[in-house]
């Protein structure tokens, strides 16, 4: 049995393998539409998802699965004091695979010491987001047709922003990436992550500018700044609106750039934007499903 809590958990030829799965997946949906018949997926929010939760739960059931959960901590018995290990003890007499949302940075990990089936860390605090970076190698995939010899900006909040801090650590595993933090100060990326970058001898770079970093960027990854994570409301009020990509500023950008975004977007890109053909983050989302329906069928170890 297998848990995946990070994005490293996986090889690179593992998620080569899920990009394959999830685009057989694309053009061939009913080849998988009762790969999990009889098998039941666990939904466990304990904090707010739109596109994380109802991507893996329309994914269990386009793969003819079944699934059960809850979508807030205020709805189960975290409330009356029961842990996260007893929480997954119980639901894994209920279900085959749990995907789990935590506020805690490593309670997936925990979980996944006392569950008695898979866990997949559906994000933890500032800390990782797998799954969206599955979501996000695919759709660098099929819109470069490559994950090697990029430069990747990563725009906004870049110290609690999980999904960059995954996606991070998946680009260093690829040839020829180059890596351009642009964030203000106060939300540069973690020392972790830089010290993994350091270990890692990548290309790199931090700058306060998305106007000097544009023109080289083949992959642009605004994020929200994360209000939820932040201790004192005057310091986010003052740095939420760092970053706003404007027409002015996507001018700036090599024609066939791509915008990704995990979303949910705030006022970082304006829906003005939406209609650029370089704007990738709905396509994105849907990217998502497919690489969530992916990693179930292998954690299952579904033929
Ligand atoms: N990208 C992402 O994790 O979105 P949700 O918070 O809506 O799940």
């Amino acid at each position: 049995m297998r848990s995946v809590i990070d994005i490293v958990d996986l090889t690179a030829a593992e998620i080569d393998g899920l990009i394959a799965t999830a685009e057989d997946i694309i053009a061939n949906p009913a080849k998988y539409s009762e790969k999990c018949r009889g098998k039941k997926l666990a939904t466990l929010f304990f904090e707010p998802s739109t596109r994380t939760r109802l991507s893996f739960e329309a994914a269990m059931y386009e793969l003819g699965g079944n699934v059960l959960g809850f979508a807030s901590a205020d709805s189960s018995s975290a409330t009356k004091g029961e842990t996260v290990p007893d929480t997954v003890r119980v639901v894994g007499c209920y279900a085959d695979i749990i995907a789990m949302r935590h506020p805690k940075e490593g309670a997936p990990l925990a979980a996944s010491m006392y569950s008695p089936v898979p866990i997949i860390n559906a994000g933890d605090g500032g800390h990782s987001h797998p799954t969206q970076t599955l979501a996000d190698l695919l759709t660098i995939k099929r819109e470069k047709g490559r994950l090697s010899d990029l430069t990747v900006g990563f725009c906004g909040d870049l110290k609690f922003g999980r999904t960059v801090h995954s996606l991070v650590k998946a680009l260093l595993r690829y040839e020829g990436i180059k890596l351009v933090f642009i964030s203000p100060d106060e939300l540069r990326v973690p020392d972790y992550i830089r010290d993994e970058l350091e270990s890692a001898g990548a290309d790199w770079l931090e700058t306060a500018s998305l106007e000097q970093a544009m023109p080289e960027l083949d992959i642009l990854y605004m994020t929200r700044v994360q209000k939820e994570r932040f201790f004192n409301e005057a310091d986010y009020i003052r740095l939420k609106d760092s970053y706003i990509l404007t027409a002015d500023k996507m001018a700036l950008g090599k024609s066939d750039m791509c915008v990704l975004h995990p979303l949910p977007r705030v006022n970082e890109i304006p829906m003005e934007i939406d209609e650029d053909s370089r704007a990738c983050y709905f396509k994105q989302v849907k990217n998502g499903k497919y690489m969530r329906m992916a990693l179930i069928l292998k954690l299952l170890e579904v033929e």
